[in-house]
């Protein structure tokens, strides 16, 4: 192969590892990705949703706190800022999708943190939206004032309230296209 080809075939390569953020829109929208809307991003990316396109990636061992700011540092680093904060979750369906993040990522959690946090006397997504579903465990949340965030059971999807502080586990972030 000719150096002038390798420096293509290097070009090319990196092109396809940092696409642009309107390469990324212009995907979405001609719809060609379809489930796989996220993929793009790179192996740590999962499709929550496809309409608008939600992507997630889950860590480990954090505590609540913790993963509230780790979410927020972890911009996409291809020229362009995105939002990424805790997860919220807006249906069944999507409850359902990041239960099996236990055998679709390298980590092993059996719980993870979600982005509900209580304020007030109401529980609220951390990312603004509104609470139109909850799944929480039967007795829960508690009215424990200490226990003020939201945490998902992957083995039976149901949500439970402990502390933000000091109790580290997987935890689940999310961005919207
Ligand atoms: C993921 O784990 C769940 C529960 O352990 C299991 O029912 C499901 O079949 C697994 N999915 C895959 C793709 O391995
Ligand atoms: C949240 O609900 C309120 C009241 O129903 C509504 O006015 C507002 O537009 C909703 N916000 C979002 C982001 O959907
Ligand atoms: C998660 O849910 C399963 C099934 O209900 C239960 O056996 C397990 O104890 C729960 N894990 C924790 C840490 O509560």
């Amino acid at each position: 192969m000719s150096s002038k080809n390798l420096v293509c075939l290097l070009a090319l390569f990196i092109l396809l590892l940092e696409p642009s953020f309107e390469q990324i829109k212009e995907a979405i929208q001609s719809n060609k990705l379809d489930d796989d809307c996220c993929n793009l991003f790179g192996i740590q990316w999962l499709t929550l949703s496809t309409n608008p396109c939600k992507c997630y990636w889950v860590g480990t061992q954090l505590d609540w706190f913790e993963a509230y700011n780790n979410c927020a540092s972890g911009d996409y680093d291809g020229g362009f800022e995105l939002l990424i904060t805790l997860i919220s979750i807006d249906s069944a369906f999507e409850n359902q999708k990041i239960r099996m993040s236990s055998n679709t990522t390298s980590a092993s959690c059996t719980q993870v943190f979600i982005g509900l946090t209580k304020k007030g006397n109401d529980w609220t997504w951390v990312n603004g939206e509104n609470l139109t579903y909850t799944n929480w465990r039967s007795g829960y949340p508690d009215n424990n004032i200490l226990n003020g965030c939201a945490l998902l059971n992957l083995s039976d999807g149901k949500w439970t309230n402990v502390p933000c502080i000091g109790l580290s586990t997987c935890y689940a972030c999310e961005t919207i296209l």
